[in-house]
């Protein structure tokens, strides 16, 4: 999908109908070019101690866990100026979607990730029917000058076991956005540094007893 020139109301209309229509939306240059260089920035810049070994979202071992992925993460919040322009931005695609698909999207969570040599995520679902409600996933990238040979590809599957659907290099701006129930997707290893957010629209599934999601 190409965006040259327009407004990010028009450009996020157009993700909420490729959404609608495919269930998935992969945009070259989706991330304005103001708030990919600040996120770029920060998430360069942050301390080691802030990233920490990624989980899988159930019980699992370190090893196991280890076998699955091995990124490091670093949640985002709004108390940096990078922070706070990303989630706005999110916040603007959340309102263009919900109008279009009435999904009812809450909430979103966001985290960078750090990819080191070698690093990789294998096959998984970001959401599993009825035990979660993550509903929408987002990832962009932070990488200028990403090369065929530097590896760490985004690959989309359709369903598990066929063939990709989409190849994605982790290039500066690109933007991937995917129902999580749906697309299994894996990361293969990457031969340099890559940075990306991953980040989750919640429904929410309150109900009289409970709370959800509690923040
Ligand atoms: C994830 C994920 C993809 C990427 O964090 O769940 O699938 O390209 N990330 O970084
Ligand atoms: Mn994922």
């Amino acid at each position: 999908m190409e965006n040259s020139g327009i407004s990010a109301t028009e450009l996020f209309d157009q993700i909420a109908e490729e959404v609608y229509q495919k269930g998935v939306c992969l945009l070259r240059h989706g991330l304005p070019e103001a708030l990919g260089t600040a996120l770029a920035a920060e998430v360069r810049s942050l301390p080691e101690e802030r990233f920490s070994r990624a989980g899988i979202g159930r019980q699992a071992d370190h090893q196991t866990v280890e076998a699955i992925r091995r990124d490091e993460i670093c949640w985002i919040d709004k108390s940096t100026a990078a922070g706070h322009s990303w989630l706005e931005w999110a916040d603007g695609l959340k309102q263009a979607l919900n109008r279009r698909l009435f999904l009812g999207l809450f909430s979103f969570e966001s985290h960078y990730a750090h990819y080191r040599a070698g690093d990789y995520y294998k096959v998984h679902l970001d959401a599993f029917r009825g035990q979660q409600n993550r509903v929408l996933t987002v990832v962009t990238y932070l990488n200028p000058d990403w090369n065929d040979k530097d590896g760490g590809e985004l690959l989309i599957y359709p369903e598990k076991g066929s063939k990709p659907l989409l190849k994605v290099q982790p290039e500066f701006g690109t933007v991937v956005i995917f129902l999580s129930e749906e697309f299994p997707h894996e990361v293969l290893p990457t031969m340099t540094d890559r940075y990306s957010i991953a980040g989750w629209y919640r429904i929410n599934s309150s109900d009289s007893n409970r709370v959800d999601p509690e923040s």
